[in-house]
């Protein structure tokens, strides 16, 4: 069942549009155009129907600052020093965090109205064209991201774009999840976790990898036996970012998951599968003060984000080019992300 809703107005002084989808077990979510957001996750716990979703009110969204469920383009993450080399042209991009670029820049993809192309009782397709020079990138790329909401209580994600140039473009959505309380905000550290993944990527204290891709045995970032995020929480190269803030390059095994959330309590688990080359794991170091759905504000750590990506930089590191993160000219960027609860 698809139920529309008018509220409020965006600052393009248009209403908002929120579209519900349901399923038979009555699981419920909601997006809005506004950033081709997800809003609200809301997931059938034994008697309770329980949010999962980091949110807060709708007029709220193009304010705060920590994207909150949008739908992050054209590239996600940072490119350093908001520029790069490609088909020997030097690129400027604008700049939107100190000297760098983070998830395209000062009117990216979350701050644009997205066009509902199709909607039906269990998904909705929302279209955006990016035009040439765009937040400094170059080619008119044709964006459709569309959310479905499956029987069996996933909803998938998938994106489809098109460039008329070549392009950097690395299409994520920034959900943050606390299984336990996401409407009080409990300290998601207390969450376990699980991720298969061989490496992960240094950072500097401004998010920029500053290292080759580094084996995550025998370090606090080895999560694939699963461990709770607060066991190892702020050892070694999480100290300048105050905890997780780092892209895992996923080793993709058919058919099964590239990461599992479990609430504290064990009492519902989320598992990630994704087309997606990497994971940036960010355990909302810096989510202090953005605003609750009660008007109150949430703490650092009530959420994780758990971004499937490409690898952040990649324009300025031909060397990663394989993983994905450019798009050359007419061709199709396909990816999908599904997020299960079990
Ligand atoms: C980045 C964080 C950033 C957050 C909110 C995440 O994707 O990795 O460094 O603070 O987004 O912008």
């Amino acid at each position: 069942m698809l139920a529309n809703r008018n509220e409020g107005r965006a600052p393009d002084g248009l209403p908002y549009r929120v579209l519900t989808l349901t399923n038979q077990r009555g699981m419920q979510i909601q997006v809005t155009d506004w950033g081709a957001t997800w809003l609200s996750c809301k997931v059938p716990v034994k008697n309770e129907l329980r949010e999962v979703l980091i949110g807060c009110q709708l007029e709220d969204y193009p304010v705060q600052q920590a994207y909150l469920g949008a739908t992050v383009g054209r590239f996600a993450n940072r490119i350093a020093n908001s520029k790069f080399e490609l088909n020997g042209k030097q690129v400027h991009l604008s700049t939107n965090q100190g000297l760098h670029q983070l998830h395209g820049g000062v009117k990216g993809f979350d701050k644009r109205r997205w066009n509902i192309l199709k909607e039906g009782d269990d998904f909705v397709r929302f279209s955006l064209i990016s035009v040439d020079g765009e937040e400094g990138f170059m080619g008119n790329v044709e964006v459709l991201v569309t959310y479905f909401l499956t029987e069996d209580n996933a909803v998938e994600i998938h994106f489809d774009a098109i460039s008329d140039q070549d392009t950097p473009l690395n299409l994520t959505n920034h959900a943050y999840f606390n299984l336990e309380n996401a409407t009080g905000g409990s300290d998601v550290r207390q969450h376990r976790l699980q991720i298969n993944a061989s490496h992960y990527l240094p950072v500097d204290c401004q998010g920029i990898p500053n290292a080759p891709l580094k084996s995550l045995a025998n370090t606090s970032f080895d999560f694939t036996q699963g461990k709770s995020i607060a066991q190892d929480f702020l050892q070694e190269e999480q100290q300048i970012v105050k905890g997780y803030d780092h892209s895992f390059l996923l080793h993709h095994i058919p058919q099964q998951e590239c990461a599992t959330l479990s609430a504290p309590d064990n009492s519902l688990r989320l598992q990630i599968f994704t087309s997606q080359p990497a994971l940036q794991v960010y355990t909302g170091n810096f989510l202090g003060g953005t605003p609750k759905r009660d008007g109150s504000e949430y703490a650092d750590y009530a959420g994780i984000a758990l971004e499937t990506q490409a690898l952040p930089d990649t324009p300025n590191h031909p060397e990663w080019w394989q993983y994905g993160g450019i798009s050359k000219v007419n061709e199709r960027y396909q990816h999908w992300t599904v997020f299960k609860f079990i």
